[in-house]
């Protein structure tokens, strides 16, 4: 078990999470995870973290024995099975079983150790294929599910349900939060399995590099789609663990949209590309738009800080730096 030394501790009124609490990330490698232990840390929290080598979160008592070890005066629950849709669509049975398995030791090892408030990460995923744009709170349950993702979605709902029970039942100060499309430090560049702001980054450094002409991109590039910095995410959980102790999930995204087209002349000015984007449209597009409606979020103060452009531009300048680090 390893404690980051946490910065200088804020003044803060706010009941449901005091002044330098101390904090278990689950999941603090990841890159949810590792910017939670950023913002806690510089918040003036002790933020507390075990690996996966020490401690397998699928393990109900080993987890609950931690737990009850550790005692934190809260848990954030961002350790989970995460991918893209390759991933997704030919090993459903681990999308479903881990998180659900990580979800039941976590939150119920958590209340059993007697930690008082908890908060867990879901994901967009689990609003129905055709929810009405943008997507709010309230539409959770009314229709069927993305087919690629369906089991990892279930999972989820599963999560947001489970802190739903305990909240009614043992009137546990358990909450959930729905983020949108996330990026940042830390980030997946793999192109086999990364999401599409970290590949376009990659594609058009590489494409550079290489000086080739052109980049060819898959469908039209017509679908809309919303970013969130993963420091303005761990910047909303912050609030959310401050302020909110709702029965129901809270979405945090930015609000605004783009087109992946427009993502893409984004990406490609900030890498310094000069070639020209092609658009392969015999390929699938994906849903024609994705955005969260975070009036709830909103009404509790938060903003993001992080425009799209700056977030791309910190997020291309730490995958250089990383890289550099590693050879
Ligand atoms: N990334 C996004 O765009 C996005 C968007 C919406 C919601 N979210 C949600 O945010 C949460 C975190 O996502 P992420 O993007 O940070 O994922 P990530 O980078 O893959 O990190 C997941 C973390 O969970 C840990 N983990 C997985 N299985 C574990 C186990 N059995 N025992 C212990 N630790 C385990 C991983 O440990 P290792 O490092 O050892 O593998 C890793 O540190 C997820 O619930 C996800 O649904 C993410």
């Amino acid at each position: 078990m390893t404690t980051e030394t946490p910065g200088p501790a804020r003044e803060s009124a706010h009941p449901l999470l005091r002044p330098g609490a101390r904090i278990f990330v689950a999941g603090h490698r990841g890159l949810v995870g590792s910017a939670l232990v950023r913002r806690l840390t510089a918040d003036g929290h002790e933020v507390i973290t075990r690996g996966r080598d020490e401690l397998d979160l699928r393990e109900a008592a080993p987890t609950e024995a931690f737990l009850r070890e550790a005692r934190p005066d809260a848990v954030v629950l961002a350790a989970a099975k995460v991918g893209g849709i390759m991933a997704n669509s030919t090993r459903p049975v681990e999308f479903l079983e881990d998180n659900l398995r990580i979800q039941l030791s976590v939150i119920a090892g958590a209340h059993a150790a007697g930690v008082q408030r908890l908060l867990f990460l879901g994901s967009s995923c689990i609003y129905p294929k055709h929810a009405p744009q943008p997507i709010r709170e309230d539409a959770l349950l009314t229709g069927p599910l993305e087919p690629t993702n369906e089991a990892y979605a279930l999972a989820k709902i599963a999560g947001i349900v489970q802190i739903q029970s305990y909240r009614r039942q043992y009137g546990a100060a358990y909450i959930s939060a729905m983020p949108t499309n996330l990026y940042g430090p830390g980030d997946n560049f793999d192109l086999e399995t990364s999401h599409v702001l970290p590949a376009l980054i990659r594609r058009f450094h590489e494409a550079k590099l290489d000086g080739a002409h052109e980049v060819t991109l898959w469908g039209s590039g017509s679908p809309r789609r919303e970013f969130l910095h993963v420091d303005d995410l761990a910047a909303a959980c912050v609030r959310l663990l401050e302020t909110y102790d709702g029965d129901e999930p809270v979405n945090v995204g930015c609000g605004e949209d783009l087109t992946i087209r427009e993502l893409a002349e984004t990406v490609r000015d900030v890498t310094e590309y000069q070639g020209s984007v092609v658009w392969d449209t015999s390929k699938p597009d994906g849903t024609p738009r994705k955005l969260l409606d975070v009036s709830r979020l909103s009404s509790l103060g938060f903003k993001p800080q992080i425009a799209l452009r700056d977030g791309i531009a910190r997020t291309y300048a730490w995958w250089l730096g990383s890289r550099t680090s590693r050879s």
